[in-house]
């Protein structure tokens, strides 16, 4: 398959966090513009910073990162680049996480966040053609009520918003601290994702599915330590969203080379390749399905599989569905 071939590729991007697409350039052009102090003192700096040992080294990095995002033009700008991309890479429809709190804690408010998202969600249509959903991602190291205050600070927008999801840092905080707000959110009528076990144990994604009742998992690769859970997952069809260079990045996996998203396919899991924080972990989504496809020396109709688990996995209607596979 030539190296065009993956970026080709029709295909949905069901796992990307809109704030872990800040390149160096522009979080350097954005510490600028709105005077905000980075601990670096050039971009090469910053791209320097990113050797990362797990979760929650990245995550502190991150979460730093973010604090140049100030204006509504400043989250536009971001999402824009992002969607910029993504066209680039063959992504005709994305359902994007963004994290409020990382935001409203700073000050920013909801509106601000979410009117620089829209804008930027308008012009990825009318330039792309590219549809575009929002995830509003709970932070899992806060407690439940911070995530209820998140969800009745997002209500005047929960018609533009298709989810939530739960995210940050997973070991110690199971799914279960946030069974009520889950719930709470499907009574809106939204869908709901869980990362689970990308460094969480089993339990954790066999909690999204009792406790919490998701519709897709984000990770899901420490399903493979339990052989009735993969059952399990393979049996409901339930979608798991796979970041291979994030799980290289964040060392849930040695190599590239060891990667199990054959394995999962093999498993008869809905495995599907996302990029998660392109921007920190070396590559938007074509070239996480490249990287994977050419370390695990995947067949053409095995990477063809991916592109097309990620329709069935997205949360579009039947006629849109339709049209994409
Ligand atoms: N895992 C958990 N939380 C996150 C991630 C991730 O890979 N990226 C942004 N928030
Ligand atoms: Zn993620």
């Amino acid at each position: 398959m030539t190296p065009d071939f993956y970026s080709r590729l029709p295909k949905a991007e069901l796992h990307l966090h809109i704030e872990g697409s800040l390149e160096p350039e522009l979080m350097f052009a954005l510490s600028r513009r709105n005077r905000i102090a980075i601990p670096f003192a050039s971009v090469d700096d910053i791209r320097a910073a990113y050797r990362f040992t797990d979760l929650q080294s990245f995550l502190d990095i991150y979460y730093a990162g973010a604090a140049v995002l100030q204006t509504e033009e400043d989250f536009h700008d971001l999402a824009a680049a992002y969607f910029d991309r993504a066209a680039a890479d063959g992504v005709v429809h994305a359902e994007i996480f963004f994290d409020p709190q990382t935001h409203t804690h700073r000050g920013i408010p909801m509106g601000v966040v979410l009117d620089g998202l829209f804008a930027a969600i308008e012009g990825a249509r009318s330039r792309h053609g590219m549809t575009v959903e929002l995830i509003l991602s709970y932070l899992r190291h806060l407690d439940e009520e911070d995530a209820f205050a998140t969800l009745r600070a997002a209500e005047p927008w929960l018609d533009r918003i298709v989810g939530v999801g739960l995210d940050s840092s997973e070991r110690g905080n199971p799914p279960a601290k946030f069974a009520r707000v889950f719930a709470a959110s499907r009574e809106r009528g939204l869908k709901l994702c869980c990362h689970a076990g990308e460094e969480g144990p089993p339990a954790y994604i066999r909690e999204a599915l009792d406790l919490l009742a998701v519709d897709r998992i984000d990770h899901g690769n420490r399903a493979l330590e339990d052989p009735a859970l993969v059952a399990r997952l393979a049996r409901t069809a339930m979608t798991l969203t796979v970041c291979p260079l994030s799980n290289v990045a964040l060392r849930n996996v040695d190599r590239i080379e060891d990667h199990p998203i054959d394995r999962m396919l093999d498993l008869g899991l809905r495995a599907t390749v996302h990029s998660d924080d392109p921007a920190y972990f070396g590559g938007y989504i074509a070239e996480n399905y490249r990287a994977v496809a050419e370390a695990r020396r995947l067949s053409r109709d095995a990477v063809v599989t991916l592109a097309r688990n990620s329709f069935l996995g997205a949360f579009l209607d039947d006629a849109a569905l339709a049209d994409h596979l």
